[in-house]
Parts: structure tokens; sequence; C-alpha cells
């Protein structure tokens, strides 16, 4: 490994709520999506993103002036509102899909609550058939990562043909909690996780960087 010169910060609670604090507000829709999502899914609701991720890929959405983008793991919306509402206005487009009906009940209801299901599609079913399924033609400007940890690679070789140059994919929980690092877990979703991080810095058709946001957020950008 090359020399270190600095570090990013271990966030403490204090430092993370401070962080939190001191990025753009998190509004009322996504407050009360994360709320309902606590309450009816107390034991998955470690799934949804964190806010300032939330944040994050708006801004980078909005910066990337995306038209298109596409979203593998849906779960009650967060990820989805954060995504949309940084699509063009007049004709962006997100497909969103994921293999829960009941989840995206509750995403559906937040999507009109928050204004943008007019630019979202559904797709329910696995997600690998719904990408390898379609037409050729169809590319995107930003692509969203995160459903079954052991399908990443297959999700990444689908989406980096049908990324447009500069465009960007965006991969969640690139870290799985620190446990990447760790000899002794070998879990299929880790070892997932691993593989897919080797084969994307490995993969010439992209620059990659792994960035501490929530649980690991790794963002590639499709070479020109
Ligand atoms: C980590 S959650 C997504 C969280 C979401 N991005 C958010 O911010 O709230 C993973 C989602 O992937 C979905 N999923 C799991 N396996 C899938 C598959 N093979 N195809 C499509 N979706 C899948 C699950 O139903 C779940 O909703």
């Amino acid at each position: 490994m090359a020399a270190v010169t600095r570090t990013s910060e271990s966030l403490t609670p204090d430092l993370y709520e401070y962080l939190v604090e001191h990025s753009a507000p998190v509004d009322p829709v996504l407050r009360d999506l994360a709320d309902e999502t606590a309450r009816l899914y107390p034991d998955s609701m470690g799934m949804q993103i964190a806010p300032e991720q939330g944040t994050f890929m708006t801004m980078l959405a909005r910066t990337l002036r995306a038209r298109d983008a596409v979203e593998v793991g849906t779960f009650t919306g967060y990820s989805s509102i954060c995504i949309a509402r940084g699509l063009d206005q007049r004709n962006g487009s997100l497909l969103a899909c994921d293999v829960s009906e009941e989840w995206t009940d509750v995403a559906r209801r937040y999507w009109d609550l928050a204004g943008v299901s007019d630019r979202i599609e559904l797709r329910l079913g696995a997600a690998l058939e719904t990408l390898r399924g379609l037409p050729d033609a169809r590319a995107f400007d930003l692509a969203f990562i995160d459903a079954d940890k052991t399908g990443y690679v297959d999700y990444w070789e689908e989406l980096v043909p049908r990324m447009r140059p500069g465009g960007l994919i965006l991969v969640d929980n690139t870290l799985s909690h620190g446990r990447v690092v760790d000899p002794g877990e070998d879990s299929p979703a880790v070892q997932g996780i691993r593989d897919f991080n080797d084969a994307a810095l490995a993969d010439e058709r992209t620059e990659v960087v792994l960035l501490p946001v929530g649980d690991g957020l790794t963002l590639a950008r499709k070479k020109e």
C-alpha cells in the first residue's frame, strides 16, 4: 500500500450529528418516509440510505444534468426520491427496479407526496432480468446499485455498457460495515461486495473512488 498522508475522519456520533446538521436539511417528505419506514419495518429500516447520502445523490444528479437514471433496489423509496429530484425537470426519468410490491407500494405513495411520480417508472421483478430485457439503445447518465450484494458484479456488467460517456454509477454498501477487511468474514454478501470492489477497480472502462459516505459509496465514472 502507498504511504498514507491523511485519512478520512472516523465519525463519532457527535461528529456525525454535526455533519448532518451542517448539510442541507432533509425535507418533511423524506423525514416522514424515514419515520414511516422505521415504524412499518423496524428490522429492515437500516436498508435505507443515510440522509446526507441522499442529499449528495441529488446534488450529483443535478451537477451531472442527468436525464436518464436507473436504480437497482428501491425499498420504500428514499433513494429514488433523492435521485428523481436531481434529474432534469422537464424530461428526466428514473427506472426503479425491485422485487417487493409491498415495499414499493410505500415508495409509490411517497413519490406522489414528493411530486416525482411522473418521472419514475417502477419495474417489479428480478432486476437482472429487467436490465437484460431493456432495448439495446436504452442508455443512462446515472445508475444506483443497492440491491442483493451477490448480484453486484452482474448488475455492473449490465450497466457499464449502457452508461453514456461521463455517466456515473453509484454503488452502496461497498464497505459492508467494515466486514470487507475482516479475514474471518466469509458470508456470500460480503464476498459479493469484495468481488464487486475488485472488479470495478480493474475495469478499464471506468474510473472509481470508494468514499466513506454511509456504509461506503463507490462512484464510478464511465470514461469518455
Ligand atoms: C438496501 S434495499 C434498497 C434501499 C433503497 N435504495 C433506499 O434508499 O431506501 C435493497 C432492495 O433490493 C431489493 N432486491 C433484492 N434483491 C433484488 C433483486 N434480485 N432484484 C430487484 N430488487 C431486489 C429488495 O427488495 C430491497 O427493496
